[in-house]
């Protein structure tokens, strides 16, 4: 892997390929152990938790639904970032069903903070954040993860879903910011 231009901005390699399917075996493993008698609804924070989310639910053994969620976050005119649901999740998708709720990072925590109560509202039976990646450094809010797949430092980063202003999701690698 060598450093890759997106846009007019340079990012270098952070983590494999190899690296990131091992880590999300482990998470399909992981949950297999929790849910596989449960009939959980992966619920895919579009766009970014898409690439994770193929990957993830073909790891877990056991009966499963998905279903998708669209999420928009934005700033006011005050400090509080407010987010927008784009896409919602049906009534029959969430009431008395165990969510497990894929994301592809916990940047400020502000999407989360908000969303989980929404869905909280629709009466589950239970909710697992699974975040494929956490910036704990960028937190403003706090938000419980159930499973996180790498913790990894304040830089921005592209690949394997994620995205700088519409490019790069579809990078099997993930790469971050050279500086
Ligand atoms: P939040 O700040 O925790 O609400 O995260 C909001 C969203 O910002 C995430 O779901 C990602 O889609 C996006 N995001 C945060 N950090 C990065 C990054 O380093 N690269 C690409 N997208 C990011
Ligand atoms: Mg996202």
């Amino acid at each position: 892997m060598s450093t890759i231009q997106l846009h007019d901005l340079q990012f270098e390699p952070f983590l494999s390929d190899a690296t990131i399917q091992n880590r999300v075996a482990e998470l399909g493993a992981t949950l297999t152990a929790s849910h596989a008698q449960l009939q959980p609804v992966f619920m895919v924070m579009l766009k970014g938790a898409f690439v994770f989310a193929t990957d993830l639910v073909r790891y877990f053994q056991g009966d499963a639904e998905v279903s998708f969620v669209r999420t928009r976050s934005y700033q006011g005119t005050n400090t509080t970032h407010q987010v927008e649901l784009l896409l919602a999740p049906t009534t029959e998708e969430v009431h008395g069903r165990h969510i497990i709720l894929v994301e592809d990072i916990v940047d400020s925590g502000n999407t989360m903070a908000s969303f989980l109560p929404q869905l909280q509202a629709q009466s589950p039976a239970s909710i697992t954040l699974v975040s494929l990646l956490f910036k704990p450094d960028m937190l403003e809010q706090k938000v419980n993860i159930d499973h996180v797949g790498f913790v990894i430092p304040p830089k921005f980063v592209v690949g394997y879903g994620l995205d700088y202003n519409g490019l790069g999701r579809n990078l099997k690698a993930i790469f971050q910011l050279k500086e």
